[in-house]
């Protein structure tokens, strides 16, 4: 009889971590981010498409990045990047005031919203914005960028400006 009794309780706990296992794996799939979502999660720039001297934008995440290749002219920074001896100003193009677009004026991004200026390295020299335009997670992978991934690049870069 408790033999019987045994089997039995084997029996249904058995039935229920398979059904507990089961309802993981349900949930979980139900948690995880469709493919579709990672993949807008990250924007891939070619850097040979860029200009020296007049920066690129492109959106990442609904938010308007500027990549700005440095021209011999332009000093060195902190904030620069270098990939491939070049050098490069990454960050999110939105002003660190109220998040207007500063736009590209005489080397220099101007906001129009209440006259703030950044410099060619994204550095707040004039005007409301209270910091540096912010900096966004990226990786280097050959010529191209990866917008949304934290390479040794961007670890590098915080490191620099002590973030
Ligand atoms: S939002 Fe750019 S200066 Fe105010």
């Amino acid at each position: 009889m408790e033999k019987r009794r045994d089997f039995l309780g084997y029996s249904f706990a058995t039935i229920a971590t398979v059904g507990v296992g089961f309802s993981l794996i349900g949930m979980k799939k139900a948690w995880d981010p469709l493919p579709s979502v990672l993949k807008s999660g990250f924007t891939k720039v070619n850097l040979k498409q860029l200009q020296i001297g007049i920066p690129f934008t492109t959106m990442w995440r609904g938010k308007p990045i500027f990549i700005l290749r440095k021209s011999s002219l332009m000093k060195d920074s902190p904030r620069d990047v270098i990939i491939n001896n070049k050098r490069y100003i990454i960050v999110i193009g939105l002003c660190t005031h109220l998040g207007c677009i500063p736009a590209w004026k005489k080397d220099k991004w101007q906001c129009a919203c209440h006259g703030g200026i950044f410099n060619y390295n994204g550095v707040n020299v004039f005007g409301p914005p209270p910091r540096p335009l912010d900096f966004l997670p990226f990786k280097v992978e050959g010529d191209n960028l990866i917008l949304g991934e934290k390479g040794k690049e961007y670890k590098k870069l915080l490191a620099l400006n002590n973030q």
